[in-house]
């Protein structure tokens, strides 16, 4: 019999079709799923993974303490957050030493900002842990954009936009490709970023990629809020032809 398993599950940008075999396979044969969400919201990677969910398959719901209420610079961020983990982490370990299987759902790919990457590190001592991979969320945003991204030898640099606004146009200047991501109340701070750094043109917002709500358009026409899940794409210079 195999052990039970901690498996960190990718399911993928947001079209459940992006999804790989193996998560679709664990997904449906895990007796218990895990997944974070919003205090009042049903989960990204839980909707995403909807149709592949046994009835039956217990569910642990990881409700997020906090989210853009409070900043990373909060003293109290950090230690809420960890402790947060912590208990993830132990209502995990209750499943596996009861001898049943965890799938904890994750948006994307696990090791991509990731949240479960913080659970991931707290489970060396309660079993063996497979991460299954999964199509990040910028992969399907520049295939939704129909953008191709790198070309020849151009440096493609993965910026989040919460950093200062000096740091982001000083890498928005040196980058060929840049992909911006967690715009959400960041993204007046990117617009005057890529206009320092003379790339505001060449930037292309996307909103939901893959998902039915997707909107694909450029940087400089959005207006308003941008959610949480959109980002900004700056293709590379196309310099090889
Ligand atoms: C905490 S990170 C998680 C990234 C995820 N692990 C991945 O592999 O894409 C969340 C950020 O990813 C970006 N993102 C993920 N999926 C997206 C999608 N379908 N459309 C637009 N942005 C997305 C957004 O910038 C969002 O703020």
């Amino acid at each position: 019999m195999t052990a039970a398993t901690v498996y960190v599950v990718g399911v993928g940008p947001g079209d459940p079709e992006l999804m790989t075999l193996k998560a679709a396979r664990v997904i449906s044969t895990a007796p218990v799923i895990a997944y974070f969400c919003r205090h009042d919201k049903m989960g990204h990677a839980r909707k995403i993974a909807d149709s592949h969910i046994k009835p039956g398959t217990k569910e642990l719901r990881f409700a997020y303490p906090f989210t853009t209420e409070r900043l990373v610079n909060d003293p109290s961020y950090h230690p809420d957050m960890s402790s947060f983990y912590d208990e993830c982490a132990k209502q995990i370990a209750v499943e596996i030493e009861a001898g049943r299987s965890v799938a904890l759902l994750c948006e994307g790919d696990p090791f991509l900002y990731g949240s479960a990457m913080y659970v991931f590190d707290r489970l060396e001592s309660v079993g063996p842990c497979e991460v299954i991979p999964g199509i990040t969320g910028m992969s399907g945003c520049w295939t939704q954009a129909a953008l191709p991204m790198t070309h020849g030898d151009d440096v493609l640099c993965v910026l989040p936009a919460t950093m200062p606004e000096d740091d982001l146009a000083q890498w928005l200047k040196q980058a060929d490709a840049a992909v911006v991501m967690k715009l959400g109340r960041n993204l007046p701070k990117l617009r005057t970023a890529l206009e320092r750094a003379g790339r505001l043109q060449d930037a292309v917002y996307v909103e939901r990629g893959t998902q039915e709500e997707a909107r694909v358009l450029p940087l400089n026409d959005m207006n308003g809020a941008a959610p949480y899940f959109s980002l900004a794409l700056l293709p590379g210079r196309r310099g090889v032809r």
